[in-house]
């Protein structure tokens, strides 16, 4: 599964490129306004921290197909590197998709949330969908069944196209879909640290520490090595 960051902070994307293994960025109009500043800077910025290899989503803004192709061109020569463009699924957004698809465009189609609206985007040649787990529970539907029923409907319908699982508000949405199948998901800066928390783990980490200096005092192996 591809674990992508759903930010557009700089200081965020820098901290968890270097710490984790990050597949990739994902943002959208909303993300990025909260950074008040320079679009086309800031996506340039983005690009230079995470190289050319890493996966870099960026949703259009144009709400005609015609825009969207213009905006999707224009930025993936911009941007550069393992580019996808981001288009809601609307009418506008599966014509603007399936002329995309032709030019050789990676596509990813958010704004899913439901079932037939996942099949309808990978019929127009999506690579990816985005279905918007946490929005779902928060309207008393379910999210992680909307994520399962599309994984499974893509393999018994032998369609290639993944899904990248978005909107998550706690671990246990991840680790359901990551059990489901899901190809890729989508976590705020926030919630990735809380992946890797565990109390036990801390305190694992701390005894270790002090049972070393028990003996050792502070001389770490590296000062053996070094004869400090
Ligand atoms: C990503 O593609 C989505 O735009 C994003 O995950 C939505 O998350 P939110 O529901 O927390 O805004």
């Amino acid at each position: 599964m591809l674990y992508i960051i759903d930010t557009a902070n700089i200081e965020d994307i820098k901290r968890l490129v270097e710490f984790y293994p990050i597949d990739g960025v994902t943002t959208n109009p909303t993300i990025i306004s909260k950074e008040h500043t320079d679009f086309l800077a800031l996506v340039k910025k983005i690009r230079k921290i995470i190289g050319e290899q890493r996966m870099f989503h960026i949703q259009v803004t144009g709400e005609t197909s015609e825009k969207m192709i213009y905006e999707a061109r224009k930025l993936r020569e911009y941007v550069g590197g393992n580019f996808y463009v981001k288009i809601p699924i609307c009418e506008e957004g599966l014509r603007a998709t399936m002329k995309l698809k032709e030019e050789g465009f990676n596509v990813t189609m958010t704004a899913i949330f439901t079932q037939q609206q996942a099949l309808i985007a990978a019929k127009a040649g999506a690579d990816f969908v985005a279905p918007y787990v946490n929005r779902l529970d928060n309207i008393v539907s379910d999210g992680v069944s909307v994520v399962t029923e599309t994984v499974e409907m893509f393999e018994k319908q032998k369609i290639d196209c993944g899904v990248l699982a978005a909107s998550f508000k706690t671990v246990e949405q991840i680790h359901k879909v990551a059990m489901a199948g899901c190809q890729a998901v989508t976590i705020s800066a926030d919630l990735f640290s809380t992946l890797m928390y565990h109390p036990m783990t801390t305190k694992a980490i701390y005894d270790f520490g002090q049972d070393w200096k028990g003996v050792y005092g502070d001389t770490t192996i590296a000062d053996m090595f070094s004869g400090k």
